[in-house]
């Protein structure tokens, strides 16, 4: 169903990002491997997230959700997963899967993993080589695609791996995989990804080794056998998601837009660094911590843009938000180039294309590359009018939605359905601050241009 988003005068308010997704996932597996039982509070309730629940749940661990974002995960303790007894459906969420690949690869189980369209359509074979060698066994066929069942052995042997791909994903699911293994597994990290696992594996008392030396990849240890301990813990909120909100303020002329409670994490923090170097003013005020990392209020106003080379020391650190960052883009004056992020081509959607794709339709001049994308700003006047295909890509639907609010005429979207995958409160923070977005086309509905 088509969804439309008018333009408006301004945006005014303060909400409260949501929980960060990747943190929840990542509290609701530590959990269910713990010995104890564990508190969290401020859990994003996403689609993606409930479905790693579940799996939890169905491989034996006690995962209760209280209501509210607060949830209670009893957990196995160690090696104690079993097999499930139904198919184990991922969804959308890439995450969800990968990371519990690394987790059963390390308990004496067998389970048939599946998920939606999109994710049955991305590359798992970078988490099953380095899995197969520590002696994990797969139906997967040689292009590593979902559906297929896995049979993990509680004699897993670790390894020293260094993943050609920068992602958390396939650091996390190796190290989740080392955690049950016989010996110390080393992740060897050229590029820093988002340290979540790392981070929150000490919280539940797991000791992981983190070595940097200048020049050389970042040495990740994680000695097999260890002892999850149960935690009481705050989720903080998700930067990606408080991402939209923020560029929503940034382009709209009078607005004045605050998100409490944003995790603020160098391994998250890019698409920030580079909306300031792009003009952008945004304040921070501290807001505490959460479960370990510190937190901010963000207050974003209007700001008139500038196009840059996106430097690539930032691609790792806001890989979930260029399709925002190529709205602001599209709205600064100038020429925006990014390049080193050939991982958008495998993430919900290929997001290169789709990216492009979205701004083309709403009369902005953009062009894909290998590795990235270049987009001519139109200096504040982005015609808008255009219809987006999200192929089932939360991020560009809300990326579309965000655009809309500012342009010269209303954005469609051709579905919203998956935006619960990630941030189910959207369209109800939207009109907190208030955006004008409806189910319909123009023609069915009030909007009009301004
Ligand atoms: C995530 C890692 C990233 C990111 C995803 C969440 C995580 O994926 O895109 O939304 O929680 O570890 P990659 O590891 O594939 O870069």
């Amino acid at each position: 169903m088509v969804w439309t988003s008018r333009p408006v005068k301004s945006l005014k308010g303060a909400v409260r990002a949501p929980g960060d997704k990747s943190c929840s996932h990542r509290a609701l597996i530590f959990g269910g491997l713990a010995e104890g039982t564990s508190h969290f509070t401020g859990m994003l309730e996403g689609d993606d997230v409930l479905r790693t629940g579940a799996a939890m749940s169905a491989l034996g661990a006690d995962v209760k959700r209280l209501g509210g974002g607060a949830w209670e995960v009893t957990g196995v303790g160690a090696k104690g997963l079993s097999s499930p007894a139904g198919i184990l459906d991922f969804g959308n969420s890439g995450t969800g899967s990968r990371l519990m690949m690394g987790v059963m690869a390390g308990h004496d189980l067998t389970a048939e993993l599946t998920g939606d369209k999109s994710l049955c359509s991305r590359p798992m074979n970078r988490i099953l080589t380095p899995l197969r060698q520590m002696g994990l066994t797969d139906t997967a066929g040689p292009d590593g695609r979902l559906p297929f069942s896995l049979t993990g052995t509680k004699n897993l042997q670790a390894i020293t791996y260094a993943p050609p791909q920068a992602s958390a994903q396939v650091k996390s699911a190796v190290m989740l995989a080392g955690l049950s293994a016989n010996g110390t597994t080393v992740v060897e990290e050229a590029k820093p990804t988002r340290d979540h696992t790392e981070r929150m594996l000490r919280g539940f008392g797991v000791e992981v080794g983190v070595e940097r030396k200048p020049g050389e990849p970042t040495r990740i240890s994680i000695e097999g056998g260890q002892t999850l301990r149960a935690i009481e813990a705050a989720i903080p909120g998700d930067p990606s998601s408080a991402a939209f909100l923020v560029a929503a303020g940034i382009l709209s002329p009078a607005s004045d837009v605050q998100v409490d409670g944003v995790m603020s994490n160098p391994t998250r923090s890019g698409f920030y660094d580079v909306a300031n170097l792009m003009g952008a003013h945004l304040g921070a005020e501290e807001a505490g911590e959460a479960a370990g990392e510190r937190q901010i209020n963000i207050a974003s106003g209007y700001a008139h843009l500038k196009g840059i080379h996106v430097p690539e020391r930032y691609v790792a650190s806001m890989i979930d938000e260029f399709p925002i960052l190529a709205v602001l883009a599209a709205f600064a004056e100038g020429e925006t180039i990014v390049t080193g992020a050939e991982e958008l081509r495998v993430k919900e959607s290929d997001r290169i294309d789709a990216t492009v794709a979205m701004l083309r339709a709403n009369g902005v001049e953009a062009e894909g590359t290998p590795d990235g994308f270049i987009v001519q700003g139109r200096a504040g006047k982005v015609p808008g009018g255009g219809l987006v295909e999200t192929h089932h890509d939360h991020r560009i639907a809300m990326s579309a939605l965000v655009m809309g609010t500012a342009a010269q005429n209303p954005v469609r979207v051709d579905d919203i359905s998956m935006i619960d995958t990630s941030y189910p409160d959207f369209l109800a923070h939207m009109a907190t601050l208030g955006a004008d977005i409806s189910e319909g086309g123009p023609a069915e509905s009030r909007g009009s241009q301004i």
